[in-house]
């Protein structure tokens, strides 16, 4: 049964979008378009926005990141569970800026800079009030050849808890990421164009010495 078909959820750019409700819950369908393509400057050929989305939703499962389930459907559309959370967006507008925990936000950003998320606007992740928790969605802006901008959660982070941001953190998600071989890598992200593959492998290599969120903030503002 479609809930809602038009201008719900529309945030973004993506062409179509349509929410089921199913006897597994709520699906969220996405169709990219060539032309959401083209405005962002991806080569199809490369890598399409769903399949993207789909190696950026298999890597947080391989590291074990909480993260909406992803179908990969063809091409051009996945599905996804959907999350009764509010995204960032509707939660700072509503009632202002959330607590944080530090290792949940450790290993978001641990994944936002891994896959070079490029778009990671307060509309692009949910947040879990009672477990004060980010999750990261629409991820489909990841593994391009340049590295990713700093995420929105990691701004409010940086301004409300500049006494904890150098402490080391101690992270399964962490531990899990940089025990992947490379094959195992590109197994799981199978990424066709080497500079893109290049550039995510060199991007691993920069976040494994990196133990703290300061050092995360540090590798978006190129410092060592
Ligand atoms: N899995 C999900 N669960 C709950 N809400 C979601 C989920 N995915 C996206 N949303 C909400 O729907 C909005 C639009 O979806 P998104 O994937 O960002 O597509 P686009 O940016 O292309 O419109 C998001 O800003 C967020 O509010
Ligand atoms: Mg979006």
């Amino acid at each position: 049964m479609p809930l809602a078909t038009q201008n719900y959820p529309s945030r973004g750019q993506t062409s179509v979008q349509e929410l089921y409700q199913t006897e597994i819950g709520k699906l969220f369908l996405k169709r990219v378009s060539e032309r959401n393509h083209e405005e962002c400057q991806i080569d199809v050929s490369s890598g399409t926005l769903a399949e993207r989305e789909f190696w950026a939703y298999c890597l947080a499962k391989q590291i074990g990141l909480f993260v909406p389930q992803v179908w990969f459907l063809d091409t051009f559309t996945t599905v996804q569970t959907w999350l009764d959370y509010p995204d960032g967006h509707i939660y700072k507008t509503s009632t202002g800026i959330m607590d944080l925990e530090a290792r949940n936000i450790f290993d978001c950003v641990l994944f936002d800079w891994v896959t070079g998320q490029v778009d990671r606007h307060d509309a692009n992740y949910l947040y879990d009030l009672k477990g004060c928790n980010v999750i990261p969605v629409d991820s489909a802006h990841s593994f391009l050849k340049y590295e990713g901008s700093m995420p929105d959660y990691l701004h409010l982070y940086e301004i409300k808890y500049t006494d904890k941001l150098n402490r080391k953190i101690k992270s399964n998600v962490f531990d899990k990421l940089f025990g992947l071989s490379e094959k195992k890598l590109k197994e799981t992200v199978p990424l066709r164009n080497d500079h893109e593959w290049n550039a995510l492998v060199d991007r691993v290599k920069k976040a494994e010495s990196a133990p703290s969120i300061e050092n995360l903030i540090n590798l978006y503002r190129s410092k060592k």
